[in-house]
């Protein structure tokens, strides 16, 4: 029986787990009204209370006790803070984690740390196709000559790129940013350490929004967007993560005051500081992380196993709507159907999916789409409700049906 309105209805009230999932979403703006957002992947909704997060560090910080603010508030907490707020969503322990820089400068740091760690070796493994910051940015380290470079097209290949015995690290995306296939951490950090190299994973279309085991699955470094599904806010700062066997190994790749052992004692030689706090460089974002620390506030309370079970409902119904309302069009689903092996978002392969994203952000139906034929769902399972993805669904098929979605005005490609 294709499912109805009535069963996403009912799908809602059925809320295992979680306390609720609807008083979860109400902790968030629902933003424009007739929108429905599915750009989690992207930038996760924003709490409520970071208005007044924001309100009161521009207030009683900036305005009124300026200076002072670094004694008097938690600004200097703030990287700890955020890090163990989020920690149980990667399943890492609290002193594990930091929130500081971004994904592409964390990747760098803990690419020249893995690199320092596993020294002679100096072979960095990475996927073709990853995110092109990831590669860029290993790209510029061999090009100074720290490194050298060998791709994968494909996880299957890893076994071929470890066999020479040279391979300081690996670094792959836990999910894919196109198509949201999620990789078997535990067997790939199996192969890769059982050769002698250390593991890094980008976990930034998985943080937030499925349940990761960092420890249980013997990862080494990870890192990962504070933007996403971790609703941090637009630019928000990313998160790092070193095992603990590692965090006191070396020197950082980039050394400030931050991450000395002794940040106000101005002394002249760096020492670095104990564990993960080595990996903060300059000062923190005080406003950005303001803004974090409402999602963060809110993430303290969430089970990553029922976060996990709802975004499986929710994505699952998803494919089952565009399985039985779509169908008459070609529309292939890229994403894979199990649960297991899929990250944040659901993806489409269809042939017009700039054009077709922009007329369904015209209805109000905010997704995405990357080249070549990519169209993204990115689902956040706070605030996405069954009932949303049956409306959205329905819009989709008016589109499609209709053939609007070829209109010249959605023609031309956007962010
Ligand atoms: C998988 C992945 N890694 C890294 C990045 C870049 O993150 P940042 O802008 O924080 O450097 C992105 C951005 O979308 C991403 O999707």
């Amino acid at each position: 029986m294709p499912l109805t309105l009535a069963d996403c209805i009912q799908l809602d009230a059925h809320e295992p787990g979680q306390p609720s999932w609807a008083q979860a979403g109400d902790c968030f703006d629902p933003g424009t009204p007739g929108t429905l957002y599915f750009d989690a992947n992207s930038i996760g909704p924003m709490p409520r209370t970071a208005l007044v997060k924001m309100q009161t560090v521009l207030q009683q910080g900036w305005a009124q006790a300026r200076r002072r603010s670094w004694n008097e508030l938690d600004w200097l907490e703030q990287p700890r803070k955020l890090g163990a707020a989020i920690a149980h969503l990667i399943g890492a322990d609290m002193a594990d984690v930091r929130v500081t820089d971004t994904t592409s400068v964390n990747q760098y740091k803990l690419l020249r740390y893995a690199l320092h760690i596993s020294a002679p070796r100096r072979v960095i493994v990475l996927e073709r196709h990853v995110f092109p910051s990831n590669r860029y940015v290993a790209e510029g380290i061999a090009r100074d000559h720290l490194a050298e470079l060998r791709f994968i097209d494909d996880v299957s290949d890893l076994t071929a790129a470890l066999a020479p015995g040279d391979v300081a690290v690996v670094a792959l995306s836990h999910v894919d940013y196109r198509s949201s296939t999620r990789l078997n951490m535990a067997e790939a950090n199996r192969c890769i350490q059982a050769a002698g190299a250390m593991n890094l994973w980008d976990l930034s279309h998985s943080a937030g929004a499925v349940a990761i085991a960092l420890r249980d699955c013997h990862a080494d470094l990870a890192v990962g967007c504070g933007y996403k599904y971790l609703c941090g806010g637009p630019g928000a700062p990313a998160f790092i993560y070193v095992h603990p066997r590692w965090a006191d190994a070396a020197w950082p790749a980039i050394a400030g005051w931050m991450g000395h052992a002794d940040t106000f004692a101005f002394e002249v030689d760096y020492r670095p500081g104990s564990g993960t706090d080595r990996f903060l460089v300059g000062t923190p974002p005080v406003l950005a992380n303001a803004a974090f620390s409402a999602a963060a506030d809110l993430w303290r309370e969430v089970d990553p196993v029922a976060l996990d079970q709802r975004h499986c409902s929710l994505t699952d119904t998803l494919i089952q709507l565009f399985d039985e309302q779509c169908a008459a069009w070609p529309l292939r689903l890229t994403s894979p159907r199990n649960h297991a092996q899929r990250g944040g978002h659901v993806a489409l392969q269809f042939e017009g999916a700039s054009a077709l994203a922009q007329a369904l952000v015209d209805k109000g139906v905010i997704v995405s789409s990357r080249k070549p034929d990519a169209l993204r769902w990115g689902v956040h399972p706070l605030t996405t409700t069954h009932q949303q993805l049956w409306t959205a669904v329905q819009v989709l098929r008016q589109l499609l049906e209709s053939g609007s979605w070829q209109d010249p005005r959605f023609a031309s490609p956007m962010v």
